[in-house]
Parts: C-alpha cells; sequence; structure tokens
C-alpha cells in the first residue's frame, strides 16, 4: 500500500546545493518511512513561493503542493493556525484571537487539500494527515473516498473547557472524527479529547468515539528522536572537536537552552529565573555560563515580533547587570543550527534547562538527554515529554524560584547520580524511537480496518 502523507510544511528545505530535508521532528520521523513504502508528501505552498522540485535521485518520493493564494495562506497559517489554535491549544487564552474570517480561510485551505489528495489517491493508498492545519481535512476526505485515513495531532489537545472557547470548536472535532484512528503523544492529550468530544455529544466507549455508525479510535503514539543517528553524530569525531572548543570557549559549567523563539517555550521566564538565580545564589556568579540558543519563527506574526524584543531587553539587562572583565555570563544565539552543531551544544552543556510553558512533546529535551554523556536535565512538568522522561529534573516553568533551585541542584549533582539518571533516560528515549512511532500508528491503523 502507497503512503500520503499530508502536512502544511514539505519535508525538505532549499539549499544553495538543493532540497535538504528539512531540520525536525516529523521530517526525520516519516521520510524513512515514505521512502520504504513508496508514496506522496502533500504540503502547502504560498502562492509566490518557490515551487519545490525534487529531482529523482534526491528522493524516492514525490513532493506535491497545494498553492493557496497569498490572502487565503495569510488567514489560514498566519491567522487561525498562529493566532488561534496555537495559542488557545498551549493555554495563551489572552492572544487567542478570535476572527471569523480567519476560521474561512482555514475551511477554504483545507478543501484545497481535499481535492488535491482525492486526485492523486490510488484505491490502495493509506492517508496520514499531520497536524492542527489540516483539522477539517479528515472528514472532508471521508465525504469523497473510502480509504484509510489516520491523523496526529503533535500539540497539546486542551482541556475541553479551553477548547471550547472556539465557536468552531464542535466542527474542528467533528472535521478529525472523519479519520479512523486519531494520534496524540500524552495520554493527557488523548483524554483531554475524548472528553471534549463527550461534551459536544458524541458517545465515548473506552478510547473510541461513535460517530453515527462509524467508530474512531483515539490512541497514545509518543514521538521519539531517530536515535540510531544523534549516535553517529556523538561519535563524530568533528562534533567531538567542535563541543571541545564549545567547552573551551564556556570556560564555566555551561547552562544551555534550545528552542524556536516562541512564547509558548518559556524563554523570557527561563532567562528571569537565570537573571534571579545569579541575585540569589551569589557564588554561582563567575562559575556558570548560559547559552541560549533561540532559533527565528513565524516572524510575520506581531506576538512574535514582540517577544523578540523582550527577550533583546532582558538579555542585554542581564548582561549590563553581571557582565565581568573575567566572566560573561549569558551568551545569546538568534540562529538557527544545523543538527551537527546543536549536538557539539549538547555534549559541551552541564546542564539543559528545557521549560515550555506548554509544548506538545519537545524534542530537544530526548535530542540532549540521549547525546549527553554527564550532564542533567531539567524538564518542564507541562512539556508532554515529561510524561515519559522521569529521571530528569522536573520543574515548574511558571516558577521562577523553583527553576533556580532546580537549576542550583542540578550543577551540585554528582556525577554518579548523573549518569545514573542518564542511563535510565537512554533506556526511556531507545524504547520512543522515531521508527516505533511511524511503524506503531500505521501499524494501528491498518489492523482496527
Ligand atoms: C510545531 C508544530 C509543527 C510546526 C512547527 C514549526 O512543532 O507542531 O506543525 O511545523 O511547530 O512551526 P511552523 O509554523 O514554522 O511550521
Amino acid at each position: 500500500m502507497g503512503l500520503v502523507i499530508v502536512a502544511n510544511r514539505a519535508p525538505f528545505r532549499l539549499t544553495p546545493e538543493g532540497l535538504a530535508p528539512a531540520v525536525g521532528g516529523l521530517a526525520s520521523a516519516l521520510l524513512p518511512v515514505l521512502e520504504a513504502r513508496g508514496g506522496v508528501w502533500v504540503a502547502a505552498r504560498e502562492e509566490g513561493e518557490k515551487a519545490l522540485t525534487l529531482r529523482p535521485r534526491e528522493s524516492a518520493i514525490r513532493l506535491v503542493q497545494v498553492t493557496l493564494p497569498q490572502k487565503e495562506w495569510q488567514g489560514f497559517y498566519g491567522g487561525f493556525a498562529n493566532r488561534i489554535l496555537w495559542p488557545l491549544c498551549h493555554y495563551f487564552l489572552e492572544k487567542v484571537e478570535l476572527k471569523r474570517d480567519y476560521f474561512q480561510d482555514y475551511v477554504r485551505a483545507n478543501q484545497r487539500f481535499a481535492s488535491k489528495v482525492t486526485e492523486l489517491l490510488q484505491p490502495e493508498d493509506v492517508v496520514f494527515i499531520q497536524d492542527y492545519h489540516l483539522m477539517l481535512l479528515p472528514k472532508l476526505l471521508r465525504e469523497r473516498v473510502p480509504n484509510p485515513i489516520g491523523f496526529f495531532f503533535h500539540i497539546p489537545w486542551p482541556s475541553s473547557g479551553v477548547f471550547r472557547v472556539l465557536p468552531w470548536g464542535k466542527a474542528l472535532v467533528e472535521g478529525l472524527l472523519g479519520a479512523d484512528l486519531i494520534g496524540f503523544h500524552t495520554s493527557e492529550y488523548a483524554e483531554n479529547f475524548l472528553r471534549t468530544a463527550a461534551h459536544y455529544g458524541f458517545p465515548i466507549e473506552g478510547n473510541r468515539v461513535r460517530w453515527g455508525d462509524r467508530w474512531i479510535r483515539v490512541e497514545v503514539h509518543p514521538l521519539g528522536i531517530d536515535t540510531a543517528r544523534f549516535r553517529e553524530l556523538v561519535r563524530d569525531k568533528r562534533v567531538q572537536e567542535h563541543a571541545q572548543a564549545l567547552k573551551h570557549l564556556a570556560g564555566k559549567r555551561l547552562i544551555l537552552g534550545v528552542d524556536r523563539l516562541d512564547y509558548t517555550k518559556g524563554i523570557l521566564e527561563r532567562l528571569l529565573a537565570y537573571e534571579r538565580f545569579l541575585r540569589t545564589h551569589p557564588h554561582w556568579r563567575g562559575k556558570v555560563t548560559l547559552f541560549q540558543i533561540a532559533t527565528p519563527t513565524r516572524t510575520s506574526v506581531a506576538e512574535y515580533r514582540e517577544l523578540k524584543r523582550q527577550v533583546d531587553e532582558v538579555v542585554g539587562r542581564i548582561m549590563g547587570s553581571f557582565l565581568r572583565e573575567d566572566w560573561i555570563p549569558l551568551r545569546y544565539f538568534y540562529q538557527a543550527f544545523p543538527p551537527e552543531e546543536l549536538v557539539a551544544f549538547y555534549l559541551a552543556a552541564d546542564v539543559a534547562l528545557i521549560t515550555p510553558l506548554r509544548d506538545g512533546m519537545n524534542l530537544v529535551a530526548l535530542e540532549y538527554a540521549y547525546t549527553s554523556e554527564e550532564g542533567i536535565l531539567i524538564l518542564s512538568n507541562l512539556a508532554g515529554a515529561a510524561e515519559y522522561l522521569r529521571e530528569a529534573l522536573l520543574v515548574n516553568p511558571y516558577d521562577l524560584e523553583g527553576i533556580g533551585a532546580a537549576l542550583d541542584q542540578a550543577l551540585r549533582t554528582p556525577k554518579g547520580a548523573r549518569q545514573e539518571r542518564l542511563q535510565a533516560l537512554w533506556d526511556r528515549i531507545d524504547g520512543l524511537d522515531v521508527k516505533r512511532w511511524a511503524e506503531g500508528f500505521l501499524h494501528s491503523l491498518a489492523e482496527g480496518r
């Protein structure tokens, strides 16, 4: 059976040498499966943007793009996805901009996807739809084709009370119920979804939702990382040399944060916690340094530009207050790094501070814990990954004093205890390997039919 993956983003990016696989969890999870089974990846393209054409030698897969007129793209992606669904599902209700026009564009864009997928679908194909951009697509396809449809929601499904803030909540749930199988990263999100569906009047039995004469299954399939690839990177001589150079540059105990510059990631709160930590734990001054990598993202959305301004301000304040001739307290990178460079940062870091205010899963936490040889992971208890990485030091990301206390504890943890925690984390992350995620989900989709 062929596989048709549908996602807002294509799994490739343009480089001077041609197309390269995109950096990120989803591309590394799904490209190998697609290459092995053969199939098509369907993604959006904003009108006017360069079309991505794959030469056969670049990949065995086919890439099909759905072109959205600029205004529609803005309403669909910039509006409904980024100004409504994203903040709502991450519990940032004050940032939600409920505009009907955005929903209209979201409906239109999902319809365009439906037409394109219907056009190219073969009778034996399996459809696997990704994420919150395409919540209406399962139902639109179910009305047109009999093929198996799987849907995966990669961000948190909030509590039903929060979801119901959406005037289109029921339509979105119905949209998903066109699928045969709906996947989430954690049991909390799956339970929240079932409760939301129950609220809208759909009968629930165990992990199944009934709609008319169909039963739709809801399952938990946590996404992991490509463990083999990360093991290779750790062994790479150049990566190790780069890690040594970074350690040398830091000169002190290195604390690391790596995130997209998104308000859900808690970067601002983390910087404020670090500032307070330096104030309340003066003996650590001159002995630690924080490297914060913040990757530019969604810069056309005003909230993200405002966040950047606030982060710049706090970075400046920390530097101004604490910088000494012999000590740089903070290095801030507003840049994107490829995986081999990130792994060098992971290897060099004594502590990773991953404190999103909410996060569907958070693969950086897995990447760090998996590649680090004697570091310690401080992880937000509001990230999906916390449901699995129990041996991390879990913190409440809103509790600035708590973050400082965890930092102090992490920096004092002896090597033996750190390695014990890491050992346990490696086992857990091996169990979450990315191949299992895709295969497990697709297997269940096929079985359930
Ligand atoms: C999250 C979402 C993805 C999204 C990614 C990057 O991880 O779950 O669907 O692709 O962020 O955001 P962007 O808006 O650049 O696609």
